[in-house]
């Protein structure tokens, strides 16, 4: 009998990510949950019950280090790039050198550790695999007092639109997938005043996002997932391709 197939999911102990562990376990795809909480007992009984989970914290170098060791690399077919962190809206000089390091890391450099040591042993195994970066409109949007944010959005997904034809040569069969999604109601926004009325359900966005990317046929796609503003009942449309960036 040929093994389940698996997915890996950075940040899947919450919002979006949970939602993709779950869509995942219903598709008969094993998920791989990372994040710090994995282990609290309320995340733990919310994750799947087949989660494989993996205690990580983006912002640490050890902490990665020692999730990678563990990490049965050979067994994942689909890599999301989905952990994130928002600030709430400040201006530039109101962040912090930490908060800076805080979003950088967790949104863009620990990641890309992630993928980088993970990348290097599936060439050495010959294995493609299918990345997925959730990005945010906040890549192509101008938003106020989102500066840092907004960049470290949109430098994940110019990677992942360079890297896309380089990891279809190196492993043949590879896919890359990049979501622009509008906002979701999530525990990213926990600590802030943001109204998130009207704001798109994670489970339905998942649902899409697997959807997208298991009928997916090309080396890379770019999919928005545009929130109707005007309905503003949590309904979304699909859009793809690139965007002009700078719209305000
Ligand atoms: N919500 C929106 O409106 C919206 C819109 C567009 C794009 N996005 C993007 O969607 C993605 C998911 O965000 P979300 O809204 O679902 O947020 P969320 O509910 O706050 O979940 C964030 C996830 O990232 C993980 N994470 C945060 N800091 C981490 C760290 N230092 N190390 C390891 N994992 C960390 C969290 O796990 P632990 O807490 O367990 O570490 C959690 O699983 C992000 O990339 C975000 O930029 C969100």
């Amino acid at each position: 009998m040929p093994s389940m197939k698996r997915s890996l999911i950075l940040g899947g102990t919450k919002g979006l990510g949970l939602a993709l562990a779950k869509e995942s376990a219903e598709r008969d795809i094993q998920p791989i949950v990372t994040g710090r909480s994995v282990e609290e007992p309320n995340i733990k009984a919310s994750l799947p019950e087949n989660a494989i989970r993996i205690a990580m914290d983006l912002t640490d170098d050890e902490s990665i280090d020692k999730a990678m060791s563990v990490l049965e690399y050979d067994a994942i077919d689909y890599f999301f790039w989905n952990a994130g962190t928002w600030p709430g809206r400040k201006s530039f000089r109101e962040l912090s050198p930490a908060d800076i390091d805080n979003i950088t890391a967790t949104n863009f450099t620990g990641p890309l550790k992630v993928l980088h040591r993970f990348h290097e042993k599936r060439e050495l195994q010959k294995k493609p695999y299918h990345l997925i970066a959730i990005s945010s409109a906040s890549a192509w949007l101008i938003r106020k007092n989102e500066t840092v944010y907004c960049a470290s959005k949109d430098a994940q997904a110019v990677f992942v639109l360079n890297f896309a034809d380089e990891l279809a040569l190196e492993l043949p069969g590879s896919h890359a997938t990049i979501f622009y999604p509008g906002g979701m109601k999530t525990e990213i926004f926990k600590d802030t005043k943001q109204d998130t009325t009207g704001y798109m359900e994670p489970l339905e966005v998942a649902k899409a996002v697997w959807n997208e990317v298991l009928n997916q046929k090309e080396v890379c796609r770019e999919v928005h997932i545009i929130r109707n503003k005007e309905k503003n009942d949590g309904s979304f449309t699909l859009e793809y391709g690139p965007k002009l960036r700078g719209i305000k």
